[in-house]
Formats: C-alpha cells, sequence, structure tokens
C-alpha cells in the first residue's frame, strides 16, 4: 500500500487522539490462517449457526457441538498473531489510551502484545459449567475427546463464546461502550459489521464525536457508514497506518503524508 492511501484526517485526528478503539472481527485473524464467517469461504457458508452455536444446538447433542470447538481451538492453538495484530499492539506506545474491542474468540490480540481487550464474544480458551456456571480449568482432558464434566457439579462444560440468542458479557460490554464513547478515534478491521449488538460500536463512537475509519478489503455497512474507508488487508493497511503514525509523533511539524480530505 503506498502512502497515498491513508487519508490525511485519518492520520491527523490520530496524530492529535488521547483515546483509540479499534474494534475487530474475523478479517483481522485472517491472515493468521483463522476461517471468517461469511462468504463464499466462510465458516457459515458450510455450517449451520442453529447446529453448532446456540444452547439448544449444546443441549441437543452436546459431543457435536464441543468436537466443532475442539476443531477451532486446534486451528487456533497453531497460529500466530499477523502484522495486523502487531500494529493494533503498536498503537499503544504512540495514543495515551487503546482499547480494542473484538468479536473474535481467538485471543490473537492479547498474544500480539495488546493490554486492554474487551471480548465481546468470549474466549475459546475458556470453558464453564452449564449447571452451576464454574469456570473449568482444561487438565488432563484436554487431549480427551470426551466432553468434560465439571469438577463441581457433575454439569456439562461448554466453550466460554457467545452463542446465538445469548447476551453479551456485561462486563466486557459495558465497558467496550464506555471505551467508545471517549473515543477520538474508531478504526473498525475486518468485521461484516451484521451481527448486534456488537456491530454498533462503530456507531456509538460517531456519535460521541469519534473520527470512524473502516479497514476491510470489501465494502460493507460499516464502511458506508465510516467517515474514511481503507480497502485492504488488515495486515498490509495497519502497519502503514501505524508507521505514519509513529513519524507524526515524533515529529509533529513535519507535513502530514496522504491524500486530499
Ligand atoms: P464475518 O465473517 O462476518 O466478516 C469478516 C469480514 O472480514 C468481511 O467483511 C471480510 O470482507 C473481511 N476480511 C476478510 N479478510 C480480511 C483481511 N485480511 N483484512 C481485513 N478484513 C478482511 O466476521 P465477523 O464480522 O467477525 O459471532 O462476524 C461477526 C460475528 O458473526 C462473529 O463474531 C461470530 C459470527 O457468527 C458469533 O459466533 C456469536
Amino acid at each position: 500500500m503506498s502512502p497515498l492511501d491513508i487519508p490525511r484526517r485519518l492520520l491527523e485526528r490520530l496524530g492529535a487522539a488521547d483515546s483509540v478503539v479499534v474494534f475487530t472481527g474475523a478479517g483481522m485473524s485472517a491472515e493468521s490462517g483463522v476461517p471468517t464467517f461469511r462468504g463464499a469461504e466462510g465458516i457459515w457458508s458450510r455450517f449451520k449457526p442453529e447446529e453448532l452455536a446456540t444452547m439448544s444446538a449444546f443441549l441437543r447433542n452436546p459431543q457435536l457441538v464441543w468436537d466443532w470447538y475442539a476443531h477451532r481451538r486446534t486451528i487456533i492453538a497453531t497460529v500466530q498473531p499477523n502484522e495486523g495484530h502487531r500494529a493494533v499492539a503498536d498503537l499503544e506506545h504512540l495514543v495515551p489510551r487503546v482499547a480494542v474491542i473484538t468479536q473474535n474468540i481467538d485471543n490473537l490480540h492479547r498474544r500480539a502484545g495488546s493490554t486492554v481487550v474487551h471480548e465481546l464474544h468470549g474466549n475459546i480458551e475458556r470453558n464453564y459449567c452449564v449447571k452451576c456456571g464454574a469456570p473449568h480449568e482444561m487438565g488432563s482432558e484436554r487431549a480427551s475427546p470426551e466432553v468434560p464434566r465439571c469438577a463441581m457439579c457433575g454439569g456439562l462444560v461448554r466453550p466460554d463464546v457467545v452463542w446465538f440468542g445469548e447476551l453479551l458479557p456485561e462486563e466486557d460490554w459495558e465497558a467496550a461502550v464506555r471505551a467508545a464513547s471517549g473515543a477520538d478515534v474508531c478504526i473498525s478491521v475486518g468485521t461484516s459489521g451484521v451481527v448486534y449488538p456488537a456491530a454498533s460500536i462503530p456507531a456509538i463512537a460517531r456519535k460521541a464525536g469519534a473520527l470512524h475509519a473502516d479497514v476491510n478489503p470489501e465494502p460493507g455497512p460499516l464502511s458506508e457508514a465510516a467517515d474514511v474507508f481503507i480497502k485492504g488487508l488488515a495486515g498490509a493497511v495497519l502497519p502503514v497506518l501505524v508507521q505514519h503514525l509513529e513519524k507524526l509523533r515524533s515529529r509533529p511539524d513535519i507535513a502530514v503524508p496522504g491524500e486530499g480530505r
């Protein structure tokens, strides 16, 4: 990507920003090798969400749902954060307050070094008991194909991810709304922006006065609503954005590169 592709008004706002939120979806991890959900190659083109990602599906066939998450856990355990995740983590050295608000359950933002991460759809590395709610630490049964049972009450253990029809984790959601409401800039990356309430984060930020930039190889509802759309892959766009911001933060007197407003 050439420097000309990063709009000047985004760099200027980022250069002066105290607080930035980065709102991410599956496309953020696509270059790491984690499949996205929608589109021709997406998970939901091959599987039905109501058979794999709902509480009633789990109660109907716990083993099927557990096996599917075990498969995804294996994929996630073998992949690495990409250049995009690392650029998001680097933002913390350039902006006083950075919060990552993610729909991803893959833990890759934390593994890349981001320290403030609000996970709106849970985390595949955590599990809890459907009966008593106790968190479940995976020990030796990590290698076992059976659905684990709770050590406290014997109930079935499920992944700590948000399924369709479930509420978002309250603490993460409230922290995300607070961060979005106080942000100077919101950068959405790699999300189709169709799953609510998560998809309302950029609108919350815009309403509170933030400049909203969307990064995605394809236009969609978020890019249409955004102040700035950067068409491209997360792993290509975000490192360039950070490089320009580094220059700007170290030499605020120099001219900001980039195309016109
Ligand atoms: P989607 O699969 O709906 O959208 C992925 C987006 O990433 C699309 O807009 C792609 O164009 C874009 N994309 C693909 N590769 C990219 C790349 N390298 N860089 C940047 N963008 C790229 O995934 P989400 O929007 O995350 O929820 O989906 C939202 C929720 O729907 C998920 O959290 C999940 C799913 O059902 C639950 O499981 C509750």
